[in-house]
């Protein structure tokens, strides 16, 4: 992957799957939610509300990670689910969230790459997917790809971080994410999640850096989605988009 601006390296594939493999647990919603001020729960609540779709579909949930997307689509839609993500470990957890949550038999879970996935041409009824855009080379290829295995009309929607727009809540962002979200990582979850705080800090800037919002959703449209729309929640400290692969 090329640098970015400020030096920032983004994460090759290896280091991401590590990066997870050091994370995953039944306590990692638990400490992104508490890490996020009680926000991320509600950002994923947001994602799930838009994307309307019914008991008889089946969604694709990429990067379903340790499956808390996953787990809200099927108690707020009683669909079907497919959660790919490329670390086993995070799905292991996944595995073990569904199991206790009693709806395992409503989600098939599957070690995988978003750029390629392995799946028919329009095989779902609607795709969610959450930080992903940061882990891979090549962002409209990766998105053309989910779009590949959207059914002519079905839905989309993606939740990722953001970096507040306006001055202050930026200020209070950049204080945030550099100092206290550090050293509350390595409170909650030791060295592996104060090593997550510092990587956000950089990771999160440097995608809008290479990639600014307007650009993203073009890209988003060049990659074959449509009617996009964009939620900024928390003062823009999370980035939901949603839309339609056109019929
Ligand atoms: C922040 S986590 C997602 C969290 C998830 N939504 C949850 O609630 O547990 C990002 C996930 O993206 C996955 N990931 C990163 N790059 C990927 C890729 N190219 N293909 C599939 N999964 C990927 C990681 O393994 C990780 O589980």
């Amino acid at each position: 992957m090329s640098e970015g601006r400020g030096g920032f390296t983004p994460p090759a594939k290896p280091e991401a799957i590590d990066l997870f493999a050091g994370l995953a647990g039944p306590a990692y919603s638990r400490r992104a939610a508490l890490l996020s001020m009680g926000q991320e729960p509600r950002w994923h609540r947001i994602l799930v509300q838009r994307l309307p779709v019914g008991p008889d579909d089946h969604v694709l949930d990429v990067a379903t990670g340790t499956g808390a997307v996953a787990e809200r689509l099927v108690l707020a839609h009683r669909c079907r689910v497919t959660g790919i993500d490329q670390s086993p470990h995070m799905l292991a957890a996944a595995s073990l969230r569904l199991q206790e949550a009693g709806i395992a038999q409503r989600v098939t879970l599957l070690e995988g790459e978003a750029e390629h996935l392995p799946f028919d041409d329009a095989t779902f009824d609607g795709l969610t997917v959450t930080y992903l855009l940061r882990y891979v080379d090549d962002p409209l290829a990766t998105l053309r790809e989910l779009v590949r295995v959207m059914r002519p009309g079905a839905p989309f929607a993606s939740l990722e971080f953001g970096v507040p727009p306006r001055a202050l809540p930026r200020a209070a962002w950049r204080l945030y994410t550099g100092a206290v979200l550090p050293a509350g990582g390595a409170v909650v979850g030791g060295r592996r999640w104060w090593h997550v705080g510092r990587f956000l800090h950089r990771s999160i800037p440097d995608l809008y850096a290479r990639h600014p919002l307007p650009a993203l959703l073009d890209m988003h449209r060049e990659a074959g989605l449509a009617e996009l729309r964009v939620r900024r929640p928390s003062f823009g400290g999370a980035v939901i988009i949603h839309g339609v692969r056109p019929a």
